[in-house]
């Protein structure tokens, strides 16, 4: 049956081109009516609570078991032996990329922006003004603890908002967060020597294509991305990771080469693992009581078979087509997308290398290869500006090579779909924008043309941009 409705698609596979100016348009596979292709044979259909955490369609067999495999540790972690903790920030990859997609942030769920039961939902990033991180605490706040054991902080944002209008008089309003950390476990830190930066999680759309993705085509995309007159170039993060210096792709500056998956058990949750076997907490004052206690961490928690099955599940997801594609107003938002030249940095057509992908122990998912994709991303740095509310898009925190007012530019397959996954459209590195309006309107530096074009665009214009941007 399944192969029937396959054969279905492929039969009935025809291509629209849009407008064919220049590099302005997409073509696209319209693979049903109104659907289009997003990542070739690794396109679903679904637009559900489940469009993002639905296994791609050539997920069979033995890859299916490793996938649900995968899935369960994603979900809940390894359950026999549970290495949780002592300390963590969130309690299992899911409890922050909730359906694989991102957990509603806290700071706009509780009124002191820590979030419910404590649970911040997000990555806050800590160290010293003079960027070296603290010995008792480490480079990311575990504000969550296994029973017995203190939370390293507790973790409050506060809102400052602000008041705009568009020329046409359309009135909108941004807000952007500071934060503060009190009840420390150990030493107080003055807030003049603590520096602070948050990151609500990336939604899971793509991850394998992103691991397929050719370096060549995205450094060649960096050499490429240079538009005086819009004032844009990109450029590549480059990390060493495993011993090896590489191009970063995943992460808000991307600072990681691979998905995370052995930093994300220990650095967030507090696993250990054969990368990284020290607990995160290791050296605080109360782990050495616990060792005095006789209280052992260190065992390994998560194996590196266990990790793989995470990765693996991560990399199998299907990435949901895109809708409406056949609407009139969708039609006109594409041009209008182009038109604002948002197309420069959100490069609508990438290709994946012929050989696919592979995962963290060697296993090869060789369907990823050979596949044309539309993430809306060049995956490089672009400097967003500090211009808005006297903060802008910068955190003062350099990660690799980017320094704090670059940012990799977010891929927007699936934006669409995020109210459905998780029930709220905030957006932006720290989720401070609660639209994609506040998010365009965040954009500066490299950005800003792009943003005064979608400001000066009528409100039917800009109204129907927005629509294209809900059909991805
Ligand atoms: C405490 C919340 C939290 C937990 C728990 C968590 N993440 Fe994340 N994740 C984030 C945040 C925040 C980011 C963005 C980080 C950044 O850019 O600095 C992120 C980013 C990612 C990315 C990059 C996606 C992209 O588009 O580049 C991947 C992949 C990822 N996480 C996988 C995992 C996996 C696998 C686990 C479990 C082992 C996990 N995460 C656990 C919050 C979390
Ligand atoms: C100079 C490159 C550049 C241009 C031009 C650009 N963007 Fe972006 N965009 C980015 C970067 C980088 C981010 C991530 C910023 C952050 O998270 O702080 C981003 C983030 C976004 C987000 C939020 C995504 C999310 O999930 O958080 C949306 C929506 C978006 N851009 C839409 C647009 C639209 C629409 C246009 C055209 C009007 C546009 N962008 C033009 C680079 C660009």
């Amino acid at each position: 049956m399944k192969s029937a409705i396959r054969l279905f698609f492929f039969l009935s596979v025809y291509v629209i081109m849009f407008s064919s100016c220049e590099d302005d348009g997409v073509e696209y596979v319209e693979a049903k009516e109104g659907y289009a292709l997003s990542a070739g044979t690794s396109t679903i259909y679904s637009s559900t609570s489940h469009a993002y955490d639905t296994e791609a369609p050539w997920v069979t067999g033995t890859t299916f078991t490793r996938f649900n495999r995968g899935d369960q540790l994603y979900d809940d972690g390894p359950t026999e032996n549970s290495g949780l903790g002592p300390v963590y920030a969130g309690y299992s990859c899911g409890s922050c990329h909730h359906n694989t997609g991102s957990t509603t942030p806290a700071m706009w769920t509780s009124k002191e922006g820590s979030g419910v039961a404590g649970m911040t939902t997000a990555l806050v990033y800590i160290s010293r003004k003079n960027g070296k991180f603290f010995q008792n605490y480490g480079r990311v706040l575990h504000d969550q603890s296994i029973y017995g054991v203190k939370p390293e902080g507790k973790f409050k944002a506060e809102k400052h908002y602000e008041d705009f209008t568009f020329p046409d008089g359309e009135p909108y309003q941004l807000c952007y967060f500071t934060y503060e950390i009190t009840e420390w476990y150990a030493d107080s830190i003055a807030p003049e020597d603590l520096f602070i930066t948050v990151r609500t999680p990336l939604r899971h759309v793509g991850m394998g294509q992103m691991m397929a993705l050719d370096p060549k085509e995205i450094e060649a995309l960096a050499a490429k991305s240079n538009y005086p007159e819009y004032g844009i170039s990109g450029r590549c993060n480059y990390i060493t990771e495993r011993g090896k210096y590489q191009l970063g792709l995943s992460g808000n500056k991307a600072q990681h080469a691979d998905l995370t998956v052995e930093l994300g058990f220990s650095s967030d949750m507090g696993y250990t693992s054969s990368r990284f076997p020290e607990e995160i907490c290791e050296g605080q004052t109360q782990m050495n009581e616990g060792a005095m206690m006789g209280l052992s961490y260190n065992e390994l928690e998560v194996t590196t078979e266990d990790m793989e099955d995470v990765d693996l599940y991560m990399q199998a997801l299907g990435v949901p087509a895109r809708r409406n594609v056949n609407d009139p107003t969708v039609k006109r938002g594409e041009q209008m997308f182009y038109k604002a030249k948002c197309h420069l940095c959100h490069v609508t057509t990438l290709h994946t290398r012929p050989g696919g992908s592979t995962l963290l122990n060697g296993t090869r998912l060789p369907w990823l290869g050979n596949q044309t994709i539309h993430p809306y991303s060049d995956y490089l740095l672009h400097d967003m500006g500090s211009e808005i509310m006297g903060v802008g898009l910068n955190d003062n925190y350099v990660s690799g090579l980017a320094r704090g007012n670059e940012w990799r530019t977010t891929p927007l397959w699936g934006i669409g779909l995020q109210k459905v996954v998780n029930g709220h459209t905030y957006f932006l590195h720290d989720g401070r924008a609660r639209n994609l309006t506040e998010a365009i309107m965040w954009h500066g530096g490299e950005g800003e043309a792009s943003k005064n074009i979608f400001k000066k665009m009528s409100k039917s214009d800009r109204d129907a941009l927005l629509a294209f941007l809900n059909s991805l």
